[in-house]
């Protein structure tokens, strides 16, 4: 009992001490330093360079575009997108029940980030699904939150991507750069998610970028009082990626 009871240890040992390369073993876990403010912006990264939109849509930002009275779709600006707040209070946030939000109108009103959920589709491109900047609360669970990744972007609270797609708005029969969500599809061979990303599309993350949160003014329909604190960073389009890891 006690010889084999050596026996494992060694080759448990052993089999441990070959699965670990070397070098492996000197890297410290290094992430882009953060920092804390109310408001951000939202800054495309795209995370396959090679299928990226030509031209290239990394650095752009997250701007609602109008479509009707308290309605905007989610689309892509190469200019200063709009700030945005995550709300809620500390355990909704902490347990990503908060939503994110952004002040619209005058006097201002508070608008949400709306993803479609997996069965909800848009109404002129029947196979994807739509995120949109409407009058309201969005989506609950769009968040800041990406426990367990250490860094901080955009999550909906479900297994995909947000991808950016040159499409038509109908609203101005124009093309813009819009956002959607695609939901990741099963592979029964590796039993791991994979992304799904639309014809035409690159996946991207939206990551925050700090920005000062504008005091709103008397009368306003829109409150700060449960507008979190928020991880972001000071320049993302800086952030040299391949420093970062593991
Ligand atoms: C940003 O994009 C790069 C590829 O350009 C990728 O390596 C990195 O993981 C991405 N970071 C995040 C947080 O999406
Ligand atoms: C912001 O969060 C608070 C706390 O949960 C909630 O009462 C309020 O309705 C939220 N605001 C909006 C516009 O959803």
């Amino acid at each position: 009992m006690a010889m084999f009871k050596t026996l494992f240890a060694a080759v448990g040992a052993a089999s441990i001490a070959s699965a670990v390369p070397l070098e492996s073993r000197q890297v410290i876990p290094n992430y882009p330093p953060n920092e804390l403010s109310t408001g951000f912006r939202l800054v495309v990264n795209v995370t396959d360079p090679a299928t990226d939109l030509t031209p290239s849509v990394d650095g752009w930002e997250l701007q609602g575009i109008h479509t009707g009275a308290g309605f905007n779709d989610a689309a892509l600006t190469s200019e200063k997108g709009q700030i945005f707040y995550h709300n809620g209070t500390a355990a909704e946030i902490r347990f990503g029940e908060g939503s994110i939000l952004s002040d619209g109108g005058s006097p201002p009103f508070p608008f949400g980030i709306y993803v479609q959920g997996e069965d909800q589709f848009d109404a002129t491109y029947p196979a994807e699904h739509d995120v949109s900047i409407n009058v309201g609360s969005g989506t609950i669970g769009v968040s800041l939150l990406s426990f367990p990744d250490p860094y901080f972007y955009l999550t909906a609270h479900a297994t995909g991507t947000f991808v950016a797609c040159p499409r038509t708005v109908p609203y101005y029969n124009q093309e813009f750069i819009v956002v959607r969500f695609a939901y990741d599809t099963f592979d029964p061979d590796t039993a791991l998610p994979v992304h799904n990303v639309p014809e035409g599309c690159t996946a991207i993350t939206l990551i925050p970028e700090c920005d000062v949160l504008p005091e709103l003014p008397e009368g306003s329909l829109s409150s700060h009082e449960y507008a979190a604190e928020s991880k972001c960073y000071k320049d993302v389009s800086a952030i040299n990626w391949p420093e970062y890891g593991p």
